[in-house]
């Protein structure tokens, strides 16, 4: 199609959702934060009694239906809030523990295939910016701009560290930087859809960088694209 996308592809706390928000906000774009749709599917899995330990994600059985739940998953965003049919879940969706769960069920390919059309469906005038692991790899091979943001990872456990602070959640940075990296490497060696930078995509790494300098950048390359 001819509406724009812009694809922020990252590892985990990369600060690929400030990015993808701030770029929006500038461009008025729409915004796909597809991590949330995982984490939601994890969420729904719980609520509806669906396992998703290690070894029932292993059942055909429980694979159809997480499918089945990602296909279906009744995903609201509005005004910042996130809600699972009526239920408000933005909070909850934020967890380590959300996101722990969003990681495993994502390996699944019956629920990335259940999640495709829900995630192509955000692209509308005048445009989208995604964000997520394979936005410019699978979801959107066409974009305009791809871009991978990585920083390191200690920088990356600093920031996760920060932002759980600023709830009054606690959790040391050696145990954030080993789930971190923990993370990564689940969604670098998944088989299916892994983490790894579209052959077209520009690297930009933002471990010096603030968010106004990466925001200027993307827009940047947008500039040269358009
Ligand atoms: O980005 P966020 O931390 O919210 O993503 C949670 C998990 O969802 C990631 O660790 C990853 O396993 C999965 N994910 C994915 N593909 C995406 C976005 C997220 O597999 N496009």
């Amino acid at each position: 199609t001819d509406i724009p996308v812009i694809c922020i592809d990252g590892p985990s706390a990369s600060g690929k959702g400030t990015l993808a928000a701030a770029l929006a906000r500038r461009l008025g774009y729409h915004v796909l934060d597809s991590g949330a749709l995982y984490r939601l599917v994890g969420l729904a899995a719980a609520r509806a009694g669906v396992p998703t330990d290690a070894a029932a994600l292993q059942d055909e059985a429980v694979q159809a239906r997480l499918g089945e739940l990602a296909r279906t998953l009744p995903a609201r965003f509005d005004g910042g809030r996130v809600w699972l049919g009526q239920e408000d879940v933005t909070t909850e969706l934020r967890s380590e523990e959300a996101g722990a769960a969003a990681s495993r069920v994502s390996a699944v390919p019956a629920v990335r295939a259940g999640l495709l059309a829900l995630q192509r469906a955000f692209r509308r005038l005048p445009g989208l910016v995604a964000d997520g692991r394979d936005m410019g790899t699978v979801i959107f091979p066409d974009a305009a701009l791809k871009v991978f943001l990585t920083a390191s990872a200690r920088a990356r456990a600093e920031r996760r560290h920060e932002q759980l602070r600023a709830r009054n959640e606690h959790a040391s940075i050696e145990s954030l930087l080993a789930e971190l990296e923990a993370r990564d490497a689940r969604d670098r060696a998944r088989s299916v859809a892994p983490l790894a930078a579209a052959e077209d995509a520009l690297l930009l790494d933002n471990t010096h960088q603030t968010i106004e300098e990466s925001v200027e950048a993307v827009l940047g390359w947008w500039a040269q694209r358009r």
